[in-house]
């Protein structure tokens, strides 16, 4: 892709994850629909194959590759799928994420370890394995993280701490992958309408949540951004403020 000046999506390679529901569902159409070749991430095999034909009725290119992103052996096949698909990557969408919600007493061992394993090693996981596929692209790495990351929310010690250690992650990587011409980037979404919120006990209107195809909106605004500058944060609100 062009290093300097505004390029649109049409023809850039996009590996993202948690593609089937959702931010991730709402972006692949998005990016899609702009012309971008879209690797979509996910376990659920079935729902990506039905992505990938609702892409293919407005011609857009979405392929689905169903892997764990936890699991460090489900990397090799991943990059793999990516070199096959998109022959080099433009931009990463570390966008997968899921969390178990409950007071400190109640959260287990078991799911604070499983909350930090999709919201933060995935992310170290899948960066590691196709920055060597974003090298001379001029790329970025979008890393999709939460207003958790800096608010603090009862019941939600182990999202927070996945967050903010996501966010952490990222002030790293801005710096190491500078040099090689890679953007790293966190977009940090508040609530969005989305199934995430079935996990989190309570009562929630839905309608006064980001809808997932306004992070979609924002994405596309950072992908096409002019690399003459460069969005580190961007922080999304809904327009009635915080739910
Ligand atoms: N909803 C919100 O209010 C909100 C606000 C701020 C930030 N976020 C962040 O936005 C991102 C997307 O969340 P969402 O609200 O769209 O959630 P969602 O509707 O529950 O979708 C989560 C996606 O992640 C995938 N996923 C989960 N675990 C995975 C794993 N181990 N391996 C591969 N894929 C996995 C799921 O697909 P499979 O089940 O098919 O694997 C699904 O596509 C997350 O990082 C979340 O923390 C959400």
């Amino acid at each position: 892709m062009a290093a300097e000046g505004f390029g649109g999506l049409a023809g850039k390679r996009i590996v993202l994850t948690g593609a089937t529901r959702g931010i991730g569902r709402a972006c692949a159409l998005r990016l899609a629909r702009g012309g971008a070749a879209v690797l979509g991430v996910a376990r659920d095999a079935k729902a990506l194959a039905s992505l990938a034909m609702e892409a293919k009725s407005f011609a857009g290119r979405i392929f689905g590759h169903s892997c764990d992103v936890t699991r460090p052996e489900s990397m090799p096949a991943l990059a793999e799928a990516a070199e096959k698909r998109l022959g080099a990557v433009d931009a990463l969408v570390n966008n997968a994420g899921a969390a178990v919600f409950g007071e400190i007493g109640v959260l287990s061992p078991e799911d604070f370890d499983a909350t930090l394993a999709v919201c933060l090693k995935a992310p170290y996981l899948v960066t590691r394995s196709l920055v060597p596929l974003m090298e001379g692209t001029g790329g970025d790495v979008i890393n999709i993280s939460s207003i958790a990351a800096v608010d603090g929310f009862p019941g939600a010690a182990a999202y927070c701490a996945a967050k903010a250690g996501l966010e952490g992650m990222s002030r790293a990587l801005v710096e190491e992958l500078r040099p090689k011409g890679i953007r790293v980037t966190v977009l940090r979404p508040g609530a969005t309408a989305t199934r995430m919120w079935e996990a989190i006990p309570g009562e929630y209107d839905m309608d006064k949540m980001i809808p997932p195809e306004a992070v979609a909106e924002s994405l596309e605004h950072l992908l096409t951004q002019s690399r003459r500058a460069w969005t580190e944060t961007l922080v999304l609100y809904p327009p009635d403020g915080k739910v």
